[in-house]
């Protein structure tokens, strides 16, 4: 509880500035918008359905597309969405917040290195599976796949483990799911990625970088909606059985029952006593869910313990 508010006063206390450098009082905005209004507005205007979106997120991106366009107010944004289909594709597209980091959240990945994925190996080795298989739900332009992918391959080569890994990125936007594909990233995201891990893992071409094929083949991409509620987990992998699931930055722009939902689907796709990764931000609602152990708090990697959520 003390953590939603804690989203809603940072998400109050925010203030956008539209192209122009123009700032918006959202305080104004978000009060003048009564959110189930706003998504009957969004649903008879644009003809799609947002109400799973959390409403002080649904409603700060709609006030900063009224800045944008330079609609008076929430009713003739609504004419204006109506209007002109670009405006409605513009801000479902802004619901989808895309960012994303290579090795985003460092003492998650400093745990995963150091425990989760040597252990996965040890027990790998010890059942006599050969496979380590992992999920990246949300995966944006496939950072956090990569990520994991690469100290995976790191990990198996230096202990010679002879295991082999699969990491299955999904994400429910088309171009992010193409991006990751493509594998090429702009230097500046190169930040948080260690030395030893650019020269080995990905290569230099022009102004980009792009993600070693050795560590690319190890990776699948596909499009896939975790609120789909007639699957439990992405076609793509046929069956879930995962080791490890990270599924960061996601559940905080829905509406609690959204969340569970994403919730179960990473407990139903994860192995017994498998890995769960999340971000600081979401770290609470996983913690109170009896169906996750903590690993080392305050990082937010989880163990899966059974139980409900
Ligand atoms: C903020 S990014 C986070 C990326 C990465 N997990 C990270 O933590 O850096 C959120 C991603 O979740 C995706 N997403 C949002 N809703 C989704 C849904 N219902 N199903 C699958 N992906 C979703 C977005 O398209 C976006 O790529």
């Amino acid at each position: 509880m003390a953590f939603v508010q804690n989203h809603e006063t940072k998400m109050r206390n925010f203030e956008a500035r539209d192209s122009s450098g123009w700032a918006v009082n959202m305080d104004t905005c978000v009060d003048q918008m009564e959110p189930d209004a706003l998504v009957d507005i969004i649903r008879q205007a644009a003809g799609c359905d947002v109400s799973s979106f959390d409403e002080v997120f649904l409603a700060k991106s709609v006030a900063r597309r009224i800045a944008a366009s330079g609609a008076a107010d929430a009713a003739e944004y609504g004419q204006r969405l109506a209007d002109d289909r670009q405006e409605a594709e513009t801000l479902l597209r802004s619901l989808l917040v895309c960012h994303s980091e290579f090795f985003r959240e460092p003492l998650s990945f400093a745990l995963l290195e150091a425990l989760v994925l040597p252990e996965l190996v040890r027990r790998k080795k010890q059942s006599g599976q050969r496979e380590i298989r992992i999920w990246s739900a949300g995966c944006a332009a496939g950072q956090e796949a990569y990520s994991v992918a690469i100290l995976l391959d790191e990990l198996v080569a230096a202990r010679e483990a002879g295991i082999s890994s699969m990491v299955f990125g999904t994400d429910v936007s088309e171009a992010n799911v193409a991006a990751a594909r493509r594998g090429e990233y702009h230097p500046a995201a190169m930040q948080n990625v260690r030395l030893r891990h650019l020269d080995a893992c990905f290569l230099r071409q022009g102004d980009s970088y792009r993600i070693a094929s050795r560590i690319r083949e190890r990776v699948d991409f596909s499009i896939y909606d975790l609120l789909d509620t007639r699957t439990n987990c992405p076609p793509a992998c046929i069956f879930g059985d995962f080791d490890l699931v990270l599924c960061s930055n996601v559940m905080l722009y829905y509406r609690p029952e959204y969340r569970r939902v994403i919730l179960g689907k990473v407990s139903h796709g994860l192995s017994r006593g498998g890995y769960f990764v999340t971000s600081q931000a979401e770290r609470e609602w996983v913690q109170s869910a009896s169906a996750f152990r903590a690993l080392a708090p305050p990082a937010a990697v989880f163990e899966q313990v059974g139980g409900s959520w």
